[in-house]
């Protein structure tokens, strides 16, 4: 068997070389390269999909996460709530605002935040919650959302993982009074370089966000609020465009493999899944197992050709970023635990049925030796 990488983000490409390099071909010939037709086409799609009023481009997620808490007002020295599971940007965006991070911990069966009880960090300078939404599930936050609106706290979605789920009729992004999703070469839709997307059923919040991507520039050509130059190009939104229109088809592929990996893996007393709820349409962005003996499993497979990562080790409380910074820890002990079992098995749709009986067949062999 010859190795299986983590991922392999040219796929798509090269299933498509022809179409996908006559159409770059003819957009670098346009001279138009920054906000005309694909982006535009690409917020608008985007817009739909999340059944959202309103999506605004940037040059990536972690530009799109930060945007959004200042467009929601989020001042220094206000607090902000968030899972200490997580990729950095969730925290650097805080960060980057003067905010106070807030590190609660994560629920046992889906590694997000743990809401229940979130009531109890709230101070008077409580200003906003991330929630991320993890491995393309999507956990439902009507009830988070309810809870906001009754303490005037403003909910941002992290949802960098979540294009193209769905949830009991809503979508990925859909949550937030701001969601951000991520097109980074990573994820399910790439923009084949950075690229992210923030969106809102907010007016003011778009208007503002328009803004910011543009140096603070309002319609009128003034520069009204200090901004950045933060935009996706045109070659990139082309991208996003075509894998958008067979996304069904792309999370058809991930789900097939990833019953594959529940049929096999669910007989491994040692190994856990992380599901998405019964009623949630995941893409699958990772598939993430709970295992013993973590860390011997990974370098067994590494031995095998077998390429995982781990999301997330170390947490985010745990940066050496931190100690510049005012933050507040609270019990954080299944996330502490939790960092020493998680591993994240390969996962793309070009993925083969025997590479993933390989897998499975390694790591069963693994905990038999
Ligand atoms: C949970 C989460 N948040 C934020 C980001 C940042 O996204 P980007 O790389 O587009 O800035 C990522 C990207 O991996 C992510 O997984």
């Amino acid at each position: 068997m010859e190795k299986i990488p983590f991922n392999k983000f040219n796929e798509f490409y090269l299933d498509h070389t022809k179409e996908i390099s006559e159409k770059l071909m003819f957009i670098l010939e346009s001279g138009k390269y920054l906000r005309d037709k694909e982006t535009l086409q690409l917020e608008k799609e985007i817009a739909k999909l999340c059944k959202r009023n309103f999506a605004v481009s940037t040059s990536s997620c972690t530009d799109a996460l930060y945007f959004a808490l200042i467009t929601a007002g989020i001042k220094p020295q206000d607090e902000v709530i968030l899972p200490t599971f997580s990729y950095i940007s969730t925290l650097t965006a805080i960060l980057k605002c003067g905010a106070v991070p807030v590190f609660v911990d994560i629920d046992k069966h889906t590694l997000t935040l743990k809401t229940e009880g979130i009531e109890k960090f709230f101070t008077e300078k409580t200003r906003a919650i991330v929630f991320v939404q993890l491995f393309g599930h999507i956990t439902d936050l009507r009830n988070l959302k309810e809870t906001c609106n009754q303490n005037n706290i403003i909910l941002i979605e992290d949802s960098a993982q979540a294009i193209g789920a769905s949830f009991e009729g809503f979508s990925g992004a859909s949550f937030g009074d701001i969601s951000c999703i991520s097109f980074d070469p990573t994820k399910l839709v790439s923009a084949y370089a950075t690229g992210g997307i923030a969106v809102t059923d907010n007016e003011d919040y778009y208007k503002t966000l328009l803004k910011i991507i543009h140096h603070g520039r309002n319609e009128e050509g003034n520069f009204e609020i200090l901004g950045f130059n933060s935009k996706i190009s045109e070659l990139s939104a082309f991208m996003i465009n075509m894998q958008l229109s067979q996304l069904d088809n792309t999370i058809s592929k991930m789900q097939r493999i990833a019953n594959t990996y529940i049929g096999q893996l669910s007989k491994i007393k040692e190994v856990e899944i992380i599901l998405p709820e019964p009623s949630c349409r995941s893409t699958w962005h990772k598939f993430v197992i709970l295992a013993q003996n973590r860390n011997q499993l990974r370098e067994y497979l590494l031995k095998k050709g077998i390429e995982t990562r781990i999301h997330y080790n170390p947490l985010l409380h745990e940066h050496l970023l931190l100690k510049n910074y005012n933050y507040k820890i609270t019990e954080l002990s299944q996330a502490e635990k939790l960092k020493n079992e998680v591993l994240s098995l390969p996962i793309y749709p070009g993925l083969k049925s025997e590479e993933i009986n390989y897998i499975c067949e390694n790591i069963k062999n693994f905990y038999t030796l």
